[in-house]
């Protein structure tokens, strides 16, 4: 695993605790990481607001990776998949979350902090950034999506 990459988080309240554990992980395994909050657990927050902060960052270039952190993982997909240049995937194990890289080079992981234990968040945070794109026809494939975002 490459560790001289930058990394940016974000999470509503909901998400808040997972991404601690990831985090905290990612901190130890040497990793360069950005939280851009939420901050506490306590107050409700509107996951939009940090999808769309992480979202920016990775489409930017400045951040390889984003991970974000809601309930299910659902809802920061869906706001972080509206930026251009992003492919943002929830999941919920190892292996989809190693296939999201290979296959459709995710730039954003979104995890469920009601549906993940910390245990699991942190494989499949590692399997993530283990993967890498295997191009090829995925390349081609990825391409196709792009177009979809820009179309002529
Ligand atoms: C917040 O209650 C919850 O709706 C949010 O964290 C997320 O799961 C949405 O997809």
């Amino acid at each position: 695993m490459n560790k001289n990459i930058l990394i940016v988080l974000g999470s509503d309240h909901a998400g808040y605790e997972l991404k601690l554990a990831v985090l905290k992980f990612l901190e130890e395994m040497g990793y360069d990481v950005t939280d851009v909050g939420a901050h506490s657990s306590e107050e409700s927050v509107d996951y939009p607001v940090f999808a769309k902060s992480v979202a920016e960052k990775v489409a930017s270039g400045k951040f390889k990776f984003g991970m974000l952190f809601c309930g299910t993982g659902i809802g920061m997909s869906i706001a972080a998949n509206k930026v251009k240049r992003i492919r943002a995937a929830a999941c919920s194990d190892p292996v989809t979350a190693s296939f999201a890289r290979r296959h459709n080079d995710a730039n954003i992981l979104c995890m469920g902090g009601r549906i993940t234990t910390p245990t699991i968040g942190i494989a499949i945070a590692e399997a993530f950034l283990k993967a890498e794109f295997e191009a090829g026809r995925h390349a081609r494939r990825v391409e196709e999506i792009f177009k979809i975002e820009h179309p002529e």
